[in-house]
């Protein structure tokens, strides 16, 4: 996460050589103190905010993908000609110039206005409903607005905060190193001003398909239209003796991530059970408070699963750095007060204990409506349920990818987002296809590792680059078929690669 950098580059109001910026390709500079990008398409220019509105990532750095930009840390992806965030994770717009080309250069001149909304009207439903104040739920929830939806819009959440950054819980946030700013997604006026009924403390209870509403567990019950179900997945916990003890945590929420630094704030030492991304950086933040953190887990390595051996050793390496003790292919048998007895015979002292051990679907409410499941809720390319008008997104979906040609199901922030904007657009009845390439990332203290594709089984590994020089690209290959790349440090080869899965994908 960058502070605002000075603006640098040249400045773009003297003008650019036509000559010097190859279609497709685009030159950072300045006008005033903004930084600003000018970008070609074919023979048209385009001026653009350089400086990323999710978290301040350098634009130029990033690809021009047709009409759109799109940002080399969390590939937001904004629209060239408007400056709209049409993919998140970034919601709010960049602004645009207007450029004039004379005599071979480029001039940058005053700011353009921000298009008007011309969207809108159009066979509409009255009421939609959304179950789940999340990643898909507020995506959604921004995208109807968007999109020009007048109609009546509720969120139900059974969180007791507005949609905030959960992947942040387990990164800066938890370490001391992000604002609490930083963490709601919008400010709480925003959903007055939008006209958002935000329902906190709301578990929902049942949903009738028929009668098309939803029952709360106050007994009140809600007619929708559409309806967006968004309930993401809750932490496994363990089942061992001590398990329930107040100083045990998971990390789903802020509420958990505010209670583990509360425990952090007494602690000497902690154990970390489970070497997931989100163990794993529990462990980090542990370590940038200065706590004594060691990690209990069954596998070999971490993350070997998910990334190979060659990531695996690595990221075991950069966290020994510094100073997280791994204690693997062994568990946790109890948790007493003051320590963790380990199945391999050791007692690991601790005070504060999170546990990162994975997390199910939130399925009950649908499986109890009679919508189709199967370790998930089962959507179609538009993300529509068995059931007519109920739509799914999310932790929760199960959805048909055109990439590998499986039903997935996926755990990652910016396809949830991008699912909940998807399904906003059909619930309004633009009948697209989901058919992005899936995305995460993961911070490992200054180490960010980029994943884009899904591989769960690959029979080939290909390192270009070097992994422990923290500049590579990994592909994992199934046959000549790429599946997935995972990179540090070379964003823009990451998104090229997405981009192509991108074309592939759109005419399947
Ligand atoms: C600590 C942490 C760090 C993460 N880091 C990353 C990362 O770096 N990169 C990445 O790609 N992914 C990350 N993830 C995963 C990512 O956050 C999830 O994939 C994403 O949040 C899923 O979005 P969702 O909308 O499906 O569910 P959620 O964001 O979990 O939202 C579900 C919502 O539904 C509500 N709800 C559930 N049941 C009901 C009910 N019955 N009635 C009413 N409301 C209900 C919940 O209260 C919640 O508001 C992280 C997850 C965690 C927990
Ligand atoms: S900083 Fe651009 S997507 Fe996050």
């Amino acid at each position: 996460m960058a502070e605002q950098a000075q603006p640098q580059g040249p400045d773009l109001t003297q003008g650019v050589a036509v000559g010097t910026i190859p279609d497709g390709g685009m030159v950072g500079g300045h006008v005033g103190d903004e930084s600003v990008l000018v970008a070609r398409r074919g023979e048209k220019f385009f001026a653009i905010g350089a400086t990323c509105s999710h978290y301040s990532g350098p634009l130029a750095e990033g690809l021009i993908v047709g009409d759109t930009v799109h940002c080399p840390w969390h590939h937001a992806r904004f629209s060239l000609e408007t400056g709209e965030a049409v993919g998140a994770p970034a919601f709010n717009p960049m602004s645009c110039w207007r450029v004039e080309q004379r005599d071979g250069k480029v001039f940058v001149r005053e700011k353009a206005k921000p298009p008007a909304r011309l969207r809108g009207g159009g066979d509409h439903p009255q009421r939609i409903v959304i179950v789940g104040g999340g990643a898909a739920g507020f995506a959604a929830a921004e995208m109807l607005r968007r999109e020009g939806f007048a109609g009546s819009l509720t969120m139900l959440s059974s969180d007791d905060a507005p949609p905030y950054d959960r992947p942040n819980c387990s990164k800066d946030y938890l370490a001391g190193n992000a604002p609490e700013e930083w963490m709601p997604l919008r400010p709480p006026e925003w959903y007055g001003e939008q006209k958002i009924d935000l329902k906190l403390r709301t578990e929902v209870t049942a949903i009738d398909p028929k009668a098309r509403e939803v029952t709360l567990a106050s007994g009140a019950s809600l007619p929708f239209d559409r309806l967006l179900l968004a309930t993401g997945a809750e932490p496994v916990r363990l089942d061992i003796p001590g398990a329930q003890s107040t100083h045990v945590h998971v990390l789903r929420s802020l509420s958990d991530s505010r209670a583990i630094i509360a425990g952090a704030e007494k602690a000497k030492r902690a154990v970390v059970i489970g070497a997931s991304f989100i163990g794993l950086e529990v462990a980090a933040a542990l370590r940038a408070r200065e706590i004594e953190v060691h990690v209990v887990a069954p596998e070999r390595a971490p993350l070997e699963r998910v990334l190979g051996a060659e990531y695996a050793a690595f990221i075991r390496a950069l966290h020994e750095e510094h100073g997280v003790n791994f204690h693997l292919e062994d568990t946790a048998t109890a948790i007493e007060a003051k320590s963790v007895r380990l199945k391999g015979g050791a007692t690991l002292a601790a005070d504060l204990v999170v546990v990162g051990v994975g997390v199910r679907p939130r399925v009950a409410l649908a499986e109890r409506a009679g919508l189709k499941t199967d370790r998930g809720v089962v959507v179609n390319e538009y993300l529509e349920t068995s059931a007519p008008g109920i739509f799914a997104a999310g932790d929760i979906a199960r959805w048909p990818d055109p990439h590998t040609g499986e039903m997935l199901r996926i755990e990652h922030w910016v396809v949830a987002e991008r699912q909940g904007q998807a399904a906003a657009r059909n619930m309004l009845g633009a009948k697209r296809r989901f058919a992005e390439a899936p995305f995460f990332w993961s911070q490992h203290y200054d180490v960010p590792i980029a994943y884009t594709g899904h591989a769960e089984k690959w029979d080939v590994l290909d390192v270009e680059g070097d992994i422990k020089g923290r500049d590579c690209l990994v592909r994992y290959r199934r046959g000549e078929k790429v599946l997935a790349v995972a990179s540090i440090y070379r964003d823009v080869e990451n998104l090229a690669h997405e981009a192509a899965m991108e074309r592939a994908g759109a005419g399947g």
